[in-house]
């Protein structure tokens, strides 16, 4: 894939976020909508009220589901979102946990930190902060946070079980993850995943279901549940793809509907 893909995915949201910033582009790289999603519109996963988070987070939501829907926050709880992007749910997670709450919002974009602080001013969030730094290396100490969240970026880490261990790491016993993601569920050929347009889009680093799963259960996760919950036909991936994809007629139709925006939980033991 030539240049790092870590580099490559900084690279791809650093113009997002300037895009936006610049108020030139209301989403990414999809057909009009998210860029994690163009089959959902965003608005349809936040069903709670989004009126007091500023409309230029609401704009910026990048994701492919809700994780607050299933993150159950509760007052005074400390939240992590891994890959902040603009902030619309870290924002939105700071009214659940309130003033004796936190919410901690981790990017490696510098340009995406820039657009959640100002963010985060514009909505006078005292309870918030966004962190610099990658995923597979979360910059917390050990059992100090009660929630893991994130929406539309594991799919994009090139060491998805690293990030799995961080998480754990940094959870507190008895701590949950609550995590919206693209899973594969079915298996794709191997030129789909060398796609580089598909791999910053949240499609072609997606991990197998049953990998993901699996990857839980080794490293010591209980109640793991996983769902699928939104699809991706084949019209919107090639709309992803772009002409140059080189994929057959054959292999769009094995890739219909093989990904899936989903919704990941697990929790770590009390002891
Ligand atoms: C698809 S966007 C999702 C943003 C946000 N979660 C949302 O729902 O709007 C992915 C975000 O993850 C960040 N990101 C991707 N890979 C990362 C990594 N390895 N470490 C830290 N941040 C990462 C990108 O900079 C980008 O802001």
């Amino acid at each position: 894939m030539g240049k790092n893909m870590r580099d490559q995915v900084k690279e791809h949201y650093g113009e997002i976020a300037g895009k936006l910033q610049k108020g030139s582009a209301s989403c990414c790289c999809g057909a009009g909508a998210s860029c994690c999603t163009s089959i959902v519109n965003p608005e349809a996963f936040y069903s709670e009220d989004l009126s007091d988070l500023p409309v230029e987070a609401v704009n910026a939501s990048l994701g492919c589901a809700n994780p607050l829907v299933f993150a159950g926050l509760k007052e005074g709880e400390t939240v992590l979102d891994l890959g902040s992007g603009g902030g619309i749910d870290v924002l939105a997670a700071s009214r659940y946990v309130g003033q004796k709450g936190k919410v901690y919002g981790l990017d490696m974009t510098d340009e995406m930190l820039e657009l959640a602080n100002n963010n985060k001013e514009r909505m006078g969030a005292a309870n918030v902060e966004f962190l610099k730094g990658f995923i597979e290396e979360i910059p917390l100490p050990d059992n100090s946070v009660d929630v893991v969240m994130s929406n539309c970026v594991i799919n994009l880490s090139v060491d998805k079980e690293r990030v799995f261990r961080e998480i754990f790491r940094i959870l507190k016993p008895g701590g949950r993850l609550a995590i919206a993601d693209i899973l594969a569920l079915k298996e794709v050929p191997e030129k789909v995943r060398k796609i580089t347009e598909m791999w910053v889009s949240c499609i072609a680093g997606a991990m197998h279901i049953n990998t993901c799963t699996k990857i839980l259960c080794e490293i010591g996760y209980q109640k793991i549940e996983v769902e699928p919950k939104h699809y991706y036909t084949k019209e919107v991936l090639e709309h992803m793809a772009g002409n140059e994809a080189g994929i057959s007629d054959l292999e769009w139709e094995l890739i219909d509907k093989a990904f899936a925006g989903s919704h990941i939980k697990a929790t770590v033991p009390v002891t």
